[in-house]
This record gives C-alpha cells, sequence and structure tokens, in this order.
C-alpha cells in the first residue's frame, strides 16, 4: 500500500501580525509544510487583508512553499503580482470572474504550482474538466470570509468525488485540500474522504503547543 504524506499549511490570517516574521518561523519550528496566504479584496468576499506587497515579507521571513489562496474578484493581474512576490503554489477560485482555464495556465507558464478553489455551494463537478490543469484542487470547508468558522462535513462527498475521479483519471499527483475549521478531528475525516493538504489557522496558530498540534493534524502523533 502506497503511504500519503499528509501536509499541514498554517494560515497567516491568524497570525499576530504585529510579530509576522516570527509568527513565520514558529510555523517552521513547528514542522509545518506551508505557509498558507488568505488574500480577501473586500469583493469576492466582504473582508479585506492583504495583498502582494505583504506576501514578499513573508518570503523573505521564511524558505517554507507559499500558498496564495486568492479570495478576489479577477485574480487575472494578480497572479503577476504574487509570482513576482514569491508565491509556490497560487489558488484561483472558480467562481471569480476570470477565464479559469487561462489564468491556470499562466501560474503554471509562471513556474508557480496551479491550485483551483471551490466554495461550498459549488458543485465539485465544475472543476473536474479543469484538473489537467491543476496541481491541486482545494475544497472550502467553510464559507470563504472569515477565520475561525466551524468545519462543514458534508463537503467531505466533494472531497470522496474529487480523489475517485483524480485516481480513475490518471491524475494520481494531484493535491486535494481543504480549507476551514479544520482540527484534529476534522482532519481525520478529511484525510479519510481523501485529502492530503490540510491547511488551519486556529488549529494551527492558536494552539498551546504548535509542535503537537502539526503532529496531530498529520496523524503522526
Ligand atoms: C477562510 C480562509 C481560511 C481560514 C482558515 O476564508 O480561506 O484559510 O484562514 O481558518 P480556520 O482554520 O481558523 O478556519
Ligand atoms: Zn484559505
Amino acid at each position: 500500500m502506497i503511504k500519503i504524506e499528509y501536509l499541514t499549511a498554517a494560515s497567516v490570517l491568524a497570525f499576530d501580525l504585529s510579530d509576522l516574521g516570527n509568527e513565520v518561523r514558529r510555523c517552521a519550528e513547528a514542522g509545518v509544510d506551508w505557509i498558507h496566504f488568505d488574500v480577501m479584496d473586500g469583493r469576492f468576499v466582504e473582508q479585506i487583508t492583504y495583498g502582494a506587497p505583504v506576501l514578499k515579507w513573508v518570503r523573505k521571513a521564511t524558505q517554507l512553499p507559499i500558498d496564495a489562496h486568492l479570495m478576489v474578484e479577477d485574480p487575472t493581474k494578480q497572479i503577476e503580482f504574487f509570482a513576482q512576490a514569491g508565491a509556490d503554489i497560487i489558488d484561483i477560485h472558480i467562481e471569480s470572474e476570470c477565464d479559469t482555464a487561462a489564468c491556470l495556465k499562466r501560474i503554471r507558464e509562471l513556474g508557480k504550482r496551479s491550485a483551483l478553489a471551490i466554495k461550498p455551494n459549488t458543485p465539485v463537478e465544475e472543476a473536474f474538466r479543469y484538473l489537467p490543469l491543476c496541481d491541486m484542487l482545494l475544497v472550502m470547508t467553510v464559507e470563504p470570509g472569515y477565520g475561525g468558522q466551524g468545519f462543514m462535513a458534508d463537503m467531505l462527498p466533494k472531497v470522496t468525488a474529487a480523489r475517485e475521479y483524480a485516481d480513475k483519471n490518471g491524475l494520481k499527483k494531484l493535491d486535494i485540500q481543504v480549507d476551514g475549521g479544520i482540527n484534529t478531528e476534522t482532519a481525520a475525516s478529511a484525510k479519510k474522504a481523501g485529502a492530503n493538504v490540510l491547511v488551519a489557522g486556529t488549529g494551527l496558530i492558536k494552539a498551546p503547543d504548535m509542535r503537537a498540534a502539526n503532529s496531530a493534524l498529520k496523524g503522526t502523533l
């Protein structure tokens, strides 16, 4: 049996931003695999967070891969900025107002890993035709916009359907990421459903012992 390597991604949304560099280093020391950088534009979702100029500072503070989750109305131009700022993985939403296939291709052309994200109300089947252009599918397990929300267990069948589709269609290397309300318990059910990348804001950053929380998410504790 092939052993699946589970990866964790810590969400910057839960950081103490007055201490950004240290927060990033704390994640690396705890064994976190990626930094998840949530970008909100006040249009696609109601809040505004931060953009590529801030990602540059995260890049300066760490060697860890940076995963930029673009919750923006039109990511077309932002892809260029984030690639230049040093993102390694760029996630666009299928619900964004852009040419999805062209954006995914452009991300790869820039030498980055491409990811497609779907909101809770979007059927996973809508993402299938784009998967050959993706290195990762992001199944949102909360409504995007805020950290600290409750996990939507009814998203798990979407994860399973995506994993089955990927396996059947020769997309063995596709990462499937879950984002929102991930803690030790919900991570276990997401992994069982077929996810291999776990984003956690609250579950990692606010944990009393981040290293233990990270190991628990990965299932190595
Ligand atoms: C929500 C963001 C998530 C969020 C996760 O819109 O995409 O990445 O930061 O936070 P938790 O883990 O606290 O639900
Ligand atoms: Zn996110």
